[in-house]
């Protein structure tokens, strides 16, 4: 069967016969054939096992000291709060049992410049700041005297865990680049903020994002079996077996057999940083040298949220000093200038391109140029930039699905639901078809004949990851304790 060329219908219509030459080897260049597929996952798979190694890998694997499946019974009132990139969000969940929760929640927009801060305080200050004007305003004369609210903080960046209600930042991803934070537990810097102000609010689990959509999908439907991120980054979540974990043997608690499950925040944004199979253009080349962190995070580089904008950016850059576009704007002038500013194009611009459903005239194409890059686009630039969003996001997806792949795999995990959250995942139009395609190509579905709704892994939209999620684990974490069970590493509990 010949490979789809998803660009082909829009690149065809370019007049100009060199910049359609152009489109394709662009489009070749970003090509994922189901060979390659296949033998990334397989790749995959390996790296997947070797960050669970008493050696390690590339990929983290973070026992995230979830060690039940919740089931929907859990109650109680906790509070939840999600740093990420433009907002932070605090909640207020309600679990109220038989599957059902209740929520309040506030956004607070990130202060400009807070995701760069040369200070650390600052930071930790605003979250603090929010929690306290929340608190307030749900509890104007305050709370029981004595009483504490526990809090899951959603702490979307790799967290090394010796407990459930600490948090070692192994690096930064995601643009955020604030010093002194990298090698420090969280959590005692953001407590400080929280006492300094007196607030009755204590830390009870640190949780990332695609724990918090897994549990918080599993509260409601127990057929889940990992929580992935496609957003500003990429990342999953899923169950493993303590047993298969080599790296915790012998530094547990009695308590914590081999074959009680074990909740991993994989990480997988880095899988590949050797470079070994993912097929990296020379855009994705100089994304990762002119990044904070050359080197890093290779995989989420090429597929996620924070990256795609930056792609259509180098290459429009690269087209235009090939004298292919934008030809009436000298190199000196406001609209160059602009396309000259790394990141100045987020994933909207490219997710609203492909939103666009006038093949003629592409109005939408023509009002995201004029607003991000004061350009008035020919209509050659329109299906252009039509035919790069397509080529873009189709390859995110392709190669986004390849963490499910190959987590299922490691698993033997034939059948499930798989719990997706994340901007890309919701505001790019054809993602989750392109991502169910590309599963088809890893395990074989389109030879069966299978209908892709009856595709027997599926990605569905997630519960609430972050708020009820974040809840859900808090309450998992208190039952255990309730029942004096250890919650992290021996070594964690001697120094408590
Ligand atoms: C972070 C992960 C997170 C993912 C999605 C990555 O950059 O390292 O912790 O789950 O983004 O938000």
């Amino acid at each position: 069967m010949p490979i789809a060329k998803p660009a082909n219908q829009v690149a065809s219509t370019i007049t100009s016969q060199h910049l359609s030459d152009r489109v394709l080897e662009i489009q070749d260049a970003f090509e994922v054939s189901p060979t390659k597929l296949k033998q990334i996952v397989a790749h995959f798979v390996e790296e997947l096992k070797k960050g669970l190694s008493a050696k390690g890998g590339n990929i983290p694997m973070i026992p995230v000291w979830v060690m039940d499946y919740p089931n929907g019974t859990e109650t109680g009132d906790y509070l939840a709060i999600d740093l990420g990139g433009t907002n932070l969000r605090v909640v207020l969940v309600h679990l109220l049992g038989g599957q059902k929760f209740e929520t309040e929640q506030e956004k607070y927009h990130l202060p400009k410049g807070m995701r760069t801060t040369r200070n650390r305080d600052e930071l930790f200050e605003f979250i603090a700041d929010c929690l306290e004007k929340f608190f307030y305003k749900l509890h104007p004369n305050g709370i029981e005297k004595g009483a504490l609210l526990p809090l899951g903080f959603t702490f979307s960046y790799p967290a090394s865990q010796t407990r459930i209600d600490t948090g070692v930042l192994q690096r930064w991803t995601k643009g955020f680049d604030i010093p002194n934070v990298e090698g420090e537990d969280v959590v005692p810097l953001l407590m400080d903020k929280i006492n300094e102000k007196k607030l009755p609010i204590k830390v009870v689990a640190l949780i990332n994002d695609t724990a918090g959509a897994l549990v918080a999908s599993r509260y409601t439907d127990p057929t889940t079996e990992m929580g992935l991120i496609f957003g500003t980054g990429v990342n999953g979540a899923y169950y493993d077996r303590v047993g298969n974990i080599e790296k915790l043997k012998g530094k547990l608690l009695p308590d914590i057999t081999d074959d009680s499950p074990m909740l991993i925040n994989c990480e997988y944004g880095s899988f590949d940083n050797e470079h070994e199979s993912l097929p990296r253009t020379k855009y994705d080349i100089l994304i990762d040298e002119q990044s904070p962190r050359p080197g890093q995070q290779a995989f989420e580089k090429m597929t996620a949220g924070y990256y795609l904008g930056e792609l259509i950016r180098l290459i429009l850059v690269e087209l235009y000093e090939e004298k292919q576009v934008f030809q009436k704007y000298s190199k000196d002038s406001e609209q160059i200038k602009l396309l000259y500013t790394p990141y100045l194009l987020d994933t909207s611009f490219l997710a609203e391109i492909e939103g666009d459903q006038d093949l003629e005239n592409f109005p939408e194409v023509v009002r995201l140029f004029q607003e991000f890059l004061k350009i008035e686009p020919t209509l050659d630039e329109r299906r252009l930039s039509r035919a790069l969003s397509e080529i873009i996001g189709n390859r995110s997806a392709r190669l986004s699905v390849c963490g499910i792949g190959a987590a299922c795999t490691k698993m033997n995990i034939k059948k499930c639901h798989c719990a997706a959250d994340g901007s890309v995942f919701h505001k790019y139009p054809k993602f989750p078809e392109r991502a169910a395609d590309s599963l088809a190509d890893i395990f074989g579905w389109k030879e069966e004949n299978i209908h892709p709704r009856n595709y027997p892994i599926q990605i569905v939209p997630s519960q609430d990851g972050s708020g009820v999620g974040a809840a859900v684990i808090a309450a998992l974490a208190h039952a255990r304790q309730a029942k004096g069970l250890s919650l992290g590493l021996a070594e964690a509990y001697k120094k408590a």
